[in-house]
């Protein structure tokens, strides 16, 4: 049972000490490049590496993407050499550490860092990371289309809107300092300025108002816009409870809006007369149909006294005659 094991580990462990027998020059070869910069900030660029003590650092090249921009060579004079395509802090660099100041955002983009050892191995290692240049919004994020009072069963709309950045912010709304799910968001396309290249996010929120949403009569509604870790802002927005009051005499808003919205009408055309006219036609409108079915009314009892009048009349006579007829 244990000897093919033990037969089976031979190969795997030979390939292990070749493995290491080449790579004991140059070890462990690690590169920090911040994820996220601000624009105009510096941005310190680490390289990290293992060698043995028999070797020796023959030089760290640094790439931006394809393109070597400082190279550190110990055995030369000077040790330090820095090309153009990215602008370079001499007096920060040496040879694991780069620092890049007054970043633009065009020089976002992957780091590489490549160690070389020297003589005999020669041994080299690359390793990469990304680093993005972030250009903060000029200000913080707007809201805007809400009102500054809501009842419940109202719906609420709104905006939330971070101007001119890059990356397009991240935005998030909560009520009452709760997180709103993103059921109730309506998430827009980034709009990007063709000449800055810079985008504006715009998040809108759409809820149903309810009495639970607001704590002693109001709604507190945030908006927070974020850039990785780089950039955190909010802006605020609260919203009164319209009364229960208003609520019941809002049972027949949709009449009321109506008059409201006719008179409107009516007194922007004609100021003076159509208020006359409006109450003219209105009080006609009103009336005219009860005094119609009236006056229908008022004619039927009429035709009504007219025949008992009639049968009473014709009974009387009827009456009168045959008592006549007995006398004589
Ligand atoms: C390289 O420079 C950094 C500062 O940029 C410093 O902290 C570090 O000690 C320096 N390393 C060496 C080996 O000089
Ligand atoms: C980045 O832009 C700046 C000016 O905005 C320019 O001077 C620099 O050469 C650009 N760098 C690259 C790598 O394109
Ligand atoms: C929110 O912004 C979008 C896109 O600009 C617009 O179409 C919409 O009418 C806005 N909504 C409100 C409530 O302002
Ligand atoms: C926005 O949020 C998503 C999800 O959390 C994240 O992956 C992304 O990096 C964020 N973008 C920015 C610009 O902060």
């Amino acid at each position: 049972m244990w000897l093919p094991v033990v037969m089976d580990l031979r190969l795997p462990i030979l390939c292990l000490l070749i493995v290491a027998e080449v790579s004991v020059g140059l070890r462990n070869v690690r590169v920090t490049v911040p994820t996220a910069v601000r624009k105009g900030d510096s941005a310190h660029l680490f390289c990290d590496y293992e060698l043995e003590d028999k070797e020796r650092l023959y030089s760290i090249k640094w790439y931006k993407g394809k393109r070597e921009f400082y190279r550190y060579t110990p055995q030369e004079k000077p040790s330090m050499k820095v090309f153009s395509a990215v602008d370079v802090e001499r007096s920060l660099s040496n040879e694991s550490n780069v620092v890049i100041k007054a970043l633009e955002t065009n020089v976002s983009g992957k780091y590489s860092c490549e160690v070389s050892a020297d003589a005999p191995s020669f041994h080299t290692m690359i390793v990469s990371g990304d680093m993005e240049v972030i250009e903060p919004p000029p200000e913080k994020p707007s809201i805007t289309g809400l009102q500054s009072r809501y009842r419940p069963g109202d719906i609420l709309r709104g905006n939330c809107t971070s101007i001119n950045s890059k990356p397009p912010a991240n935005l998030t709304w909560t009520i009452n300092d709760v997180p709103i799910i993103p059921q109730y968001y309506k998430q827009y396309r980034p709009i990007k300025d063709t000449h800055t290249g810079l985008e504006t996010s715009i998040l809108g929120i759409n809820i149903l108002v309810a009495h639970a949403h607001f704590i002693k009569g109001k709604l507190k509604l945030k908006c927070q816009a974020t850039i990785h870790r780089i950039y955190d802002e909010s802006s605020e927005w609260y919203v009164e409870e319209d009364r229960p009051r208003i609520l019941a005499t809002g049972s027949s808003s949709g009449h009321n809006l109506n008059q409201i919205y006719q008179h409107t009408v009516y007194d922007g055309d004609q100021p003076d007369q159509s208020d006359m006219y409006l109450t003219v036609n209105g009080y006609k409108a009103d009336k005219s149909p009860t005094s119609s079915s009236s006056a229908t009314k008022q004619v039927g009892a009429y035709v009504k006294v007219g025949w008992i009048a009639f049968y009473v009349c014709t009974i009387c006579t009827v009456l009168l005659y045959s008592l006549r007829v007995g006398i004589s």
